[in-house]
């Protein structure tokens, strides 16, 4: 294509992209599907890249995100950015309007809004662009969080229509709960399959969409941040020129300049109309698609804002009204005990089912014995839920006048509920673990479902729910039994299922699931030697760490042997994951078992793959490769460009090493002789590239 076909072709698409998005993101009505709309996209993504001098900076393509930021610049509010007055309490809010009647003279009129759970950003515009992003920081300055903001859809980059010079728009951004909820679910699996302890991973995921929305906009890569679906709402317009008469008005017109503005706003005519709007969504709020922890009251008016001012901090003119979080009575059934893969103990309370935020809560989390004790939980008690933007629900207290006189108080187990081995509890820490690691079933199926998952040995048509059955029914008991099971012994057998809240079903092998499942088995031996590591499940061998190891040791007996000081030698790896390692490799079962595992066929040694072994190490140098060799002529090549250097096809004086394999040509071999060119075999070009010096 030619530069002038290319700088029309890009400005059609910026157009007609920016209208998709516009319909999608503020009308929600797309007129086109989200395919068309990525062929559109990446057809203007090529065009850019071929043809740069014509991408714009507000490109639909930006949406994307860009650069990384390394640190965000401070920037100060042209406008400080107050905070509100808040008030829980209706009388209160009925003071406030008592206030502004006494101070204006009169009733005056509201605009109630909602208020959205996420945060606070301020937006500069100049002639219609978008200029900068600062978040609130201290009200005064905040960061230039620009680059950022850009990726989320639902803030235009360019406006339309009748929009003043120069002005900023505040809003708020937020993560809605559905985004919040599938994000935090991948990345607990992320988590699980690196990995990271199940005890660890609460706190390493996000509590709730406010602090998923407020982690994403400080991330310094902006392709990470795109990936988070953040939206916003805007809500106040600032500009040196007086654009309107009222706070509605305004509202309408930022709306007609592109922006998203909630439909879930009212003017009321006065405190009795605040109430209902108050009232209506304490009970609508469960059904929005994003959170909000209250309403916002402001007075209509500019020039009754203008009388009534500001004290030292906030608005006079506003306040916000803010909800309770959302509590329910129920009554304790039973505490549950749950077992992790590593052992750890969760007690759950499982409760009398009560709908709870839109969700029928069956189940709280209790954390740990010193939560238990700190509620001074008894059987049966009525206990409040509260649901405060997270997940899992829990028990912020008991109702103790409806505690049965001779009910029992809630004891802590000593011994695990699966394998009935005394709990330890280490110095310093928590939580209980089961420390029967070898033979606890729980932790036991725990972590063979670990073995097969995706990331580790991938075993297609085996899941977790099969496996935990095949484990009841005595058919494995290690990793390595997977390997001896026979079709014959899968065919037609019948084992029991539960599912979470603890129903049985039965389930059955039929004869095509169980020939997917050897077949999944069998492909699997071919899985490479640092999954087979993380496999295993040793605590603290994520991926990266396994992945490190076997390319340090090359092969499982060079592991096995290596002793602690060696291993935790290692750049990244330390004391606690040697320590794991060796007491791993010191018990005699884990030893067996890895020996069989070997013998069925498993990856036990590093392979060749000289798409993995990439430097600059034969930079500037020519090679020619002449002959057979242990590894094809292709690979050897490979390995030649992946690590800087040049394949020619030729002897010329020029040439810096000749890689003289078996049978090669006599002639090739004089005229690289009277050429006095370096010839090396595949053995000295290997040691070539892992050594840094040439000559
Ligand atoms: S108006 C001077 N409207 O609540 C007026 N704020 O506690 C400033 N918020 O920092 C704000 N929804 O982050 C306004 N509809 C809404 C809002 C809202 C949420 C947040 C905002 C502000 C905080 C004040």
């Amino acid at each position: 294509m030619n530069s002038d076909l290319a700088q029309k072709r890009i400005a059609e698409l910026s157009a007609e992209l920016k209208q998709h998005n516009y319909n999608y993101y503020i009308l929600s009505q797309p007129s086109i599907s989200d395919f068309e709309f990525d062929i559109l996209l990446k057809e203007l993504e090529q065009l850019e890249k071929d043809f740069p001098a014509f991408a714009k900076s507000d490109s639909p393509t930006q949406q994307v995100g860009g650069d990384i930021t390394k640190n965000f610049q401070q920037v100060k509010h042209k406008y400080p950015m107050l905070s509100l007055g808040n008030t829980y309490s209706k009388e209160e809010l009925q003071e406030f309007d008592t206030r502004i009647q006494n101070a204006i003279g009169h009733a005056v009129e509201y605009v109630c809004e909602l208020k959205f759970d996420g945060l606070a950003i301020s937006i500069s515009y100049e002639n219609g662009k978008l200029v900068r992003a600062v978040t609130r920081g201290d009200g005064v300055q905040g960061d230039d969080v620009t680059q950022n903001v850009k990726t989320i859809r639902s803030i235009p980059h360019e406006l339309k229509g009748n929009f003043p010079p120069s002005f900023e728009i505040r809003g708020e951004i937020f993560m809605h709960r559905k985004t919040f909820e599938r994000l935090n679910n991948e990345l607990k699996t992320e988590l699980l399959e690196q990995g990271v302890d199940e005890d660890k991973i609460a706190e390493r995921l996000y509590k709730n969409p406010r602090n998923f929305a407020s982690g994403s906009l400080k991330m310094q890569d902006s392709k990470e941040v795109a990936k988070r679906s953040l939206d916003a709402f805007l809500y106040f317009v600032y500009s040196d020129v007086n654009l309107c008469e009222t706070h509605s008005e305004s509202l309408k017109m930022a709306e007609s300049w592109g922006f998203k503005v909630s439909d879930h706003f009212k003017i009321c005519k006065d405190i009795d109309e605040v109430m209902n709007f108050v009232n209506t969504y304490d009970k609508e709020r469960q059904n929005l698609s994003y959170e909000i922890d209250g309403v916002v009251i402001k007075v209509n008016n500019y020039s009754f804002q203008k009388e009534l001012g500001f004290t030292a901090k906030v608005p006079r003119w506003a306040i916000s009204y803010k909800y309770k979080a959302e509590t329910a009575i129920s009554q304790l059934r039973e505490v549950t005990y749950q077992v992790g893969r590593t052992g750890a103990i969760t007690p759950v309370a499982n409760l009398t089912p009560v709908q709870l935020a839109g969700t029928t809560v069956k189940r709280a989390s209790l954390y740990n014995a010193d939560e238990i004790e700190r509620l001074d939980l008894h059987a049966f008690d009525t206990v409040f839920v509260e649901k405060g933007g997270e997940i899992i629900p829990k028990i912020t207290g008991v109702d103790t006048s409806k505690r049965d006189l001779f009910a029992q108080k809630i004891m802590y187990p000593s011994i695990c509920p699966e394998c009935q081995t005394p709990l330890v509890r280490k110095e310093g820490e928590a939580i209980h673990y089961c420390p029967n690691d070898s033979h606890c079933p729980t932790q036991l199926i725990g972590r063979m479902e670990h073995f097969i998952s995706r990331r580790a040995m991938n075993i297609e048509g085996l899941g977790g729910e099969t496996v935990a059955g095949l484990f009841k029914k005595g058919l494995i008991r290690s990793y390595a039994d997977l390997y001896e099971l026979k079709y014959e012994q899968l065919n037609g057998l019948e084992f029991e299922s539960e599912d979470e809240a603890g129903n049985k079903k039965k389930r059955s092998i039929k004869e095509k699931s169980a020939e997917n499942i050897i077949n999944g088995i069998a492909a699997s031996k071919s899985i490479p030697f640092e999954r087979v590591l993380f496999a295993l499940g040793i605590r603290m061998i994520g991926e990266t760490v396994a992945k490190k190891l076997a390319q340090q040791f090359e092969n499982i007996d060079n592991l096995m042997q290596a002793n602690g000081e060696k291993i935790a030698s290692l750049y990244e790896i330390g004391e606690k994951i040697a320590e794991n390692l060796t007491r791993f490799f010191a018990d005699e079962d884990n030893v067996a078992m890895v020996q069989r595992l070997k013998a069925a066929g498993l990856q036990m040694e590093l392979a060749f793959n000289p798409d993995e072994i990439r430097s600059n190490k034969l930079a500037g140098k020519k090679f020619l490769v002449s002959g057979s060799f242990s590894i094809s002529r292709d690979e050897l090549k490979k390995l030649i460009e992946h690590n800087g250097g040049q394949n020619v096809g030729s002897i010329s004086k020029s040439l810096d090493f000749l890689i003289a394999g078996d049978k090669m040509g006599p002639e090739k071999l004089k005229k690289a002789t009277d050429l006095n060119i370096k010839m090396i075999s595949e053995e000295e070009f290997m040691q070539l590239i892992q050594e840094s010096i040439i000559s």
